[in-house]
């Protein structure tokens, strides 16, 4: 199991072994040694070894690492087994097509609602759920429990649909508005995701080559 000083770099690093690794485990390689782990990877071998120490190793001298068990393993740290029951509030273009495309289940999360304000969206279906009306949010987690909310809403009605999920017993957000969740609500588990920085990241190196 992990120990809690695990550094946010390493925590950070683990979804990109386990997508590497499932990519491996579907074409049938059954074992990797650290190094050619690393030139697949980018990262180098004394790295990886690092990394999954924190962990409690899982490679073995001379043979490298199992390529199912640290599958597995790397699975079990991120908790892909888990189905957190999870809420996306907004379904206007940005909430329609995180629904629609990300694979909730394979990464741990269990989508059971989608609610958005805008009544001409209710009862729409996406992936298989109907959208529903935001006024209903307060019976549907006294019933259901998610404990995980993903925000697609401007973010000017963020704070306000923030305190109710979290007076709902919602204590992790994937927050795609800008508003700061952690600075208000310290004790929640925050994901912020801004497409915006990543392009920007880019135009930086673009314009450093
Ligand atoms: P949109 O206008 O298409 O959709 C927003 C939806 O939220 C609408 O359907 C609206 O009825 C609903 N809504 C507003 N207030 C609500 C409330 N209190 N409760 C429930 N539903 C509510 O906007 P879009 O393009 O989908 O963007 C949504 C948000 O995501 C915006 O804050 C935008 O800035 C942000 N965004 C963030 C990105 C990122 O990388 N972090 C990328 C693109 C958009």
């Amino acid at each position: 199991m992990p120990k809690n000083d695990v550094s946010l770099s390493v925590i950070k690093r683990l979804p990109r072994y386990y997508r590497f690794l499932g990519e491996m485990k579907k074409n049938g390689l059954q074992r990797i040694s650290s190094s050619e782990l690393s030139k697949r990877m980018g990262f180098t071998a004394s790295q990886i070894r690092q990394d999954l120490n924190c962990f409690g190793g899982f490679g073995q001298q001379g043979y490298g690492y199992n390529v199912s068990q640290l599958y597995a393993e790397i699975g079990k740290i991120l908790g892909v087994n888990k189905k957190a029951k999870t809420v996306l509030i907004g379904a206007g273009n940005l909430g329609r097509a995180v629904a629609a495309h990300m694979s909730f289940e394979e990464r741990g999360f269990n989508l059971i609602g989608i609610f958005d304000r805008n009544e001409a969206l209710a009862g729409q279906l996406v992936r298989g759920l109907p959208i529903r009306q935001i006024s209903g949010l307060y019976d549907f987690c006294r019933e259901n429990a998610p404990t995980v909310a993903v925000l697609c809403i401007p973010s000017e009605s963020a704070a306000e649909v923030t305190q109710e999920l979290v007076n709902l017993g919602v204590k992790g957000f994937w927050n795609f508005t800008h508003y700061d969740i952690s600075a208000n609500y310290p004790g929640v588990a925050v994901e912020n995701v801004h497409l915006s920085d990543s392009l920007m990241t880019l135009s930086y190196h673009l314009n450093n080559l």
